[in-house]
């Protein structure tokens, strides 16, 4: 390991370690030597945890009593209604408790609290919508937008512990649907707005919402996509009896259908009410929210979030990793659809009363240059996004050099953000050299819907960076990597990511299906250990994690999580068509991964023109059924799949025919081993 530069040696995870110098040569590992990024003397200096001693002094403390190091934090972070007196309650493990008798409101933590602190003036929300045009909500004035719409939902009957679809935009609206859901205390479930009628209705029913909250339409690159249709389209589907009121944010005021008995405008239906609206005080294990997510089994699983332990996170998460001061702005890219917008949209940056950005539109529209000048327009001081984006940005760039972040002042930023999927070392040093001009850390981030937050990641002003790596758990996190029986793996070989104590954030059950939440997290096997479901690599060296990749069926495409089996069976119900189908990912430069299908028709096999007009009929049913993000990039055609004797499909086999590798697996097990030519035909 080589040392040099002023920020030698620190102790790392009980080991010694030294850090080199930014010299160009860094962050790179070669011959057994380590070079890392330091931290910036500057990020150093005014960081909330500074310097590597800080961070380990956390983690220690953590260390030392687990459940009163969070309690601190609950204290320090929450406005508590009525004070927990436990911290932590695992009496019903792993349906575990935090804060319980504590009573709080989310929405008062977010809001009422900041204008009690006297940033009512601040700005909370800078909104740009697609066509550029940029508003400013403050911080009273969202509480007053949240107060009224809450109020709306009380008069619409809706109570404490009802759940609410929120099928939205990026907009103000989204959010401040999800914080009037919360003033009352009703669960909100937020679907994506790019997924179907048909994935919308299974949520609608799942969840027994009672109330959509939905627009005219969304605006996105320039397009203008349907909202309230799909919504009058899942209701039609049936089985969602319960919903009572359709709530419509007029967007674009297009011309949409109309149900006068469950259609109200939202504009008509908040006017006149008071801008005040008491909240309700929940307990804090009351359910905030259910977000679906693909498993890789079977139909999504509805996470289940609490109140106190996810604000918590959420709170001390924002503040941490992107260590955030009264006078930044903060953007963070991701849709209120997904887990990210929850966190680091929703709630994070409000529970700690800070600026961001909400952006309604696309990175490339009207041109790849889009983040880089609002960058520059609002001086954002922390970028947060996707490793997809950066990587489709690069390209764009490639194409056509005007999109080059040097065309632009980004010397506002001072840190930037990475989530969703590994960052590939080469994106990551692009996005430090171009976007983030050589002196703003990189936090890359791993997470997932079910932890609610940051689970291992670099806190800027402590940690120095390894391009590619998440570095070191987040302190609080018990993250290890061990075998299939829950043992620890030495650092070095590989195995799967486990959390060996609860945390504040963690999902809680997965809605309604208990032993489905056991079986997919706390396998009997595993010690109790929470499992990710991502294999991971500690290196031996500095002790940090690189996320290898999911472990289960589980796709990422372009940051997205698919199920294999989702696919699969949208695949299948097409009964006119499709026999059979198996699905995997494909490794791809830009998205991460893309969906490759294998099919076996009821009717001969199609070659030519032939194979290329099904795959097109496939894919867009595909879309119907899940979603645009869900359609099969690849789609093959075969007389069968390859099986083993027993009847099993060999995806293994599949996965090197859909990278176009050479085959090199034992295929003596193979019971058609003809089939192989055909499915390496590409469409
Ligand atoms: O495979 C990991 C990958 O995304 C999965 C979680 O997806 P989702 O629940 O949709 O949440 C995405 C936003 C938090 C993980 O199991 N993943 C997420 N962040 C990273 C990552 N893989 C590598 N590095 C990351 N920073």
């Amino acid at each position: 390991m080589k040392t040099n530069g002023h920020d030698a040696t620190v102790a790392l995870g009980g080991k010694v370690q030294g850090f080199a110098e930014n010299d160009g040569a860094k962050g790179t590992k070669a011959s057994g030597e380590i070079r890392l990024y330091a931290v910036p003397e500057p990020v150093m200096k005014r960081a909330h945890v500074s310097g590597m001693s800080a961070y380990e002094e956390l983690v220690a403390e953590a260390g030392a009593d687990h459940s009163a190091y969070w309690a601190r934090l609950a204290r320090e972070f929450v406005t508590w209604k009525r004070p927990f007196t436990q911290s932590l309650d695992d009496s019903e493990a792993p349906f575990f408790k935090w804060f319980e008798d504590g009573t709080l409101n989310v929405s008062y933590n977010c809001l009422d609290r900041q204008v009690e602190r006297g940033l009512g003036d601040k700005v909370a929300i800078l909104f740009e919508a697609d066509d550029g045009q940029v508003s400013r909500v403050t911080y009273s004035e969202l509480l007053a937008r949240t107060c009224r719409l809450a109020n709306v939902l009380r008069a619409r009957g809706v109570k404490k512990g009802d759940r609410v679809v929120i099928y939205m935009s990026m907009s103000v609206e989204g959010v401040v649907a999800m914080q009037a859901c919360a003033r009352i205390g009703a669960t909100h479930s937020v679907v994506f707005g790019g997924f179907s009628a048909q994935s919308l209705r299974d949520r609608m029913e799942g969840a027994g919402a009672v109330m959509v909250i939905t627009a005219d339409e969304q605006l996105r690159g320039g397009k203008q996509l349907p909202l309230k249709a799909i919504v009058d389209e899942a209701i039609a589907l049936g089985g969602c009896d319960a919903v009572k009121d359709v709530i419509v944010y007029k967007r674009t005021g297009a011309k949409i259908a109309w149900h006068p008995s469950r259609d109200h405008w939202m504009h008509e239906a908040t006017e006149g009410q008071p801008d005040t609206c008491e909240p309700e005080w929940v307990g804090a294990e009351h359910p905030l929210f259910l977000l679906y997510t693909s498993g890789s089994t079977g139909k999504p699983k509805g996470v289940q979030h609490s109140t106190g332990g996810y604000l918590l996170h959420a709170a001390v998460t924002t503040k941490w990793t992107f260590d955030l001061h009264d006078n930044d702005v903060f953007w963070c890219t991701a849709d209120i659809g997904w887990v990210t917008g929850h966190t680091y949209i929703a709630y994070g940056p409000l529970a700690i009363g800070a600026t961001q950005v909400v952006f309604e539109g696309v990175p490339t529209y009207p041109d790849a240059g889009r983040f880089w000048k609002m960058i520059q327009d609002h001086k954002v001081t922390v970028f947060y996004t996707a490793p997809t984006a950066i990587r489709s940005l690069i390209k764009a760039v490639s194409a056509n050099d005007a999109a080059h972040p040097k065309h632009y002042d980004l010397s506002s930023l001072r840190i930037l953000g990475s989530v969703g999927e590994p960052i590939n070392p080469a994106a990551w040093e692009w996005y430090h050299a171009h976007v983030g001009g050589g002196r703003c850390p990189i936090v890359d981030t791993f997470w997932q819907t079910e932890t609610g937050g940051h689970m291992i990641t670099p806190l800027p002003g402590a940690t120095p960076l390894l391009p590619g790596s998440c570095t070191l758990p987040f302190p609080g996190i018990a993250a290890a990597i061990v075998d299939d029986i829950g043992n620890d793996v030495p650092d070095g070989q590989g195995g799967m990511l486990v959390v060996k104590k609860p945390w504040p954030g963690m999902i809680r059950t997965i809605w309604n299906e208990d032993e489905r939440f056991k079986d997919s997290y706390f396998p009997r096997e595993l010690k109790g250990y929470y499992l990710a479901g991502d294999g991971a690599i500690r290196d031996e060296a500095t002790g940090y994690f690189t996320i290898t990749g999911r472990i289960d069926d589980v796709l990422n495409v372009s940051g997205h999580r698919m199920g294999t089996m989702e696919i699969e069976s949208a695949l299948v119900s097409c009964t006119e068509l499709v026999a059979e189908a198996a699905v995997v990912g494909r490794p791809d430069e830009t998205t991460g991964e893309t969906i490759c299908a294998f099919v076996v028709l009821k009717g001969p096999r199609p070659t030519g023109d032939a194979a290329k007009k099904i795959a097109a009929e496939l894919r867009s049913w595909v879309g119907k059924e899940i979603g645009p993000i869900a359609k099969p990039k690849d789609i093959r055609f075969g007389d069968n799949l390859p099986k083993t004797r027993s009847g099993k499909i060999m995806r293994r086999l599949l996965r090197s025919i859909a990278k176009d590798e050479p085959i090199t697996q034992d295929i003596s097990t193979l019971e058609n081993p003809a089939v192989l030519d055909q499915l390496m035909e590409r469409n």
